[in-house]
C-alpha cells in the first residue's frame, strides 16, 4: 500500500501565477486564474472538457502564450520570456502526455536517455552513443519505475501503462523541478491508472518534485493529489487540500455550464 499524502510543508513557491488570462480568438479559455503552487506539491487540476485545464498547463511552459497575467515557474517569467529564455525554462519543466510521445522504434533505455539531451552538446544516436555515466542514471530511472527489465525492448513492444512509466522516466532523467502531466492516465486502465498516479505521487514526495497534473477521475485527485485545483469555463472554483475535502464538495466543480455535457466517470477507487 502506497504512503498516504501528507500535508506539504516549507513555502519554497515555484510557481506562480497571478491573474491569468488566454483568449484564442474569441474563446476564453482561462480566464483570471490565480495560483500559487509549492515545491513537493502535487496539485491535479479538475473541470469538464473545455473549461481550460490544458490551456493553463501550457501557459506554464509557454507552449502558449498567455494572453495577459503574471506566470513565474522556477522563476522565469513565461509570460514574457525569449525564446532562449523559454528553452531554459523547458530544461526545469517536464511534461507528460496522456499519448506518452515515446520512440516507437527504439529501446526505453534509448527513450529515457532522451530525456538528457539537453545536457548534451550534440544529438546522439543509439543509446552506446551515450557517456557511461548518463546510460547508468537512465537505468537508475528505468529501476525507479519497476522496467529495469525491459531497458533493451522496442518501447512500441510494451504496454500502455508500462510506456507511460517509460516517458515519466524520460522525464526524469531531465532533471526537471516542476512536472507537468496532462490527462497521463487517461489512455490507461484503472489498476495502471493507479500504479502510474503512484508513482507521480512518489517522485513528487522524494524528489520534491512539483507537479500539476490534469484528470478527469475525480476518485484518483482524492486518493493522490495534495490539493485539487477546479476550473469552470476557464475560472477557478475550486482550490483546497484534499484533507478533509469531500467528493460531493468536488462534484460540485462539475455543476452543469451546457445541459447536454455529461459528468466524467470515476472508476478508481479511493485510498483514503
Ligand atoms: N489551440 C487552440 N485554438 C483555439 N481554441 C483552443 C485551442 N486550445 C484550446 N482551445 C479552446 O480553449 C478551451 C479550453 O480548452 P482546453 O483544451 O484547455 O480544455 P480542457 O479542460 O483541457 O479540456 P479536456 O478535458 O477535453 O482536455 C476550449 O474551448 C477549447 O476549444
Ligand atoms: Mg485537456
Amino acid at each position: 500500500m502506497p504512503a498516504q499524502p501528507q500535508p506539504v510543508a516549507g513555502d519554497d513557491l515555484v510557481v506562480h501565477v497571478n491573474g491569468l488570462t488566454k483568449r484564442f480568438g474569441n474563446t476564453l479559455a482561462v480566464d483570471d486564474v490565480s495560483l500559487d503552487v509549492h515545491r513537493s506539491e502535487l496539485v491535479v487540476l479538475l473541470g469538464l472538457s473545455g473549461s481550460g485545464k490544458s490551456t493553463l498547463l501550457r501557459c506554464l511552459n509557454g507552449l502558449h502564450a498567455s494572453t495577459s497575467g503574471v506566470v513565474d515557474v522556477v522563476g522565469h517569467r513565461v509570460d514574457r520570456a525569449s525564446r532562449s529564455e523559454l528553452r531554459a525554462l523547458r530544461r526545469e519543466v517536464g511534461f507528460v502526455f496522456q499519448h506518452f510521445n515515446l520512440v516507437g522504434r527504439i529501446s526505453c533505455l534509448e527513450n529515457v536517455l532522451l530525456g538528457g539531451l539537453g545536457r548534451l552538446k550534440c544529438a546522439r544516436y543509439g543509446a552506446l552513443t551515450y557517456p557511461k555515466r548518463m546510460r547508468a542514471e537512465a537505468l537508475e530511472h528505468l529501476d525507479r519505475v519497476g522496467l529495469a527489465d525491459l531497458a533493451h525492448r522496442r518501447a512500441d513492444t510494451l504496454s500502455g501503462g508500462q510506456q507511460q512509466r517509460v516517458a515519466i522516466a524520460r522525464t526524469l532523467m531531465q532533471r526537471p523541478t516542476v512536472l507537468l502531466a496532462d490527462e497521463p492516465v487517461a489512455s490507461l486502465d484503472p489498476e495502471n491508472a493507479g500504479v502510474v498516479m503512484d508513482l507521480l505521487f512518489q517522485v513528487c514526495v522524494e524528489e520534491k518534485l512539483t507537479i500539476l497534473c490534469t484528470l478527469h477521475q475525480v476518485d484518483l485527485a482524492l486518493g493522490w493529489a495534495h490539493r485539487i485545483v477546479g476550473l469552470r469555463s476557464g475560472q477557478k472554483v475550486l482550490d483546497r487540500s484534499t484533507i478533509g475535502l469531500t467528493r460531493d464538495e468536488v462534484m460540485e466543480v462539475y455543476q452543469r455550464v451546457d445541459p447536454d455535457l455529461t459528468t466524467p466517470s470515476t472508476t478508481a477507487v479511493r485510498r483514503r
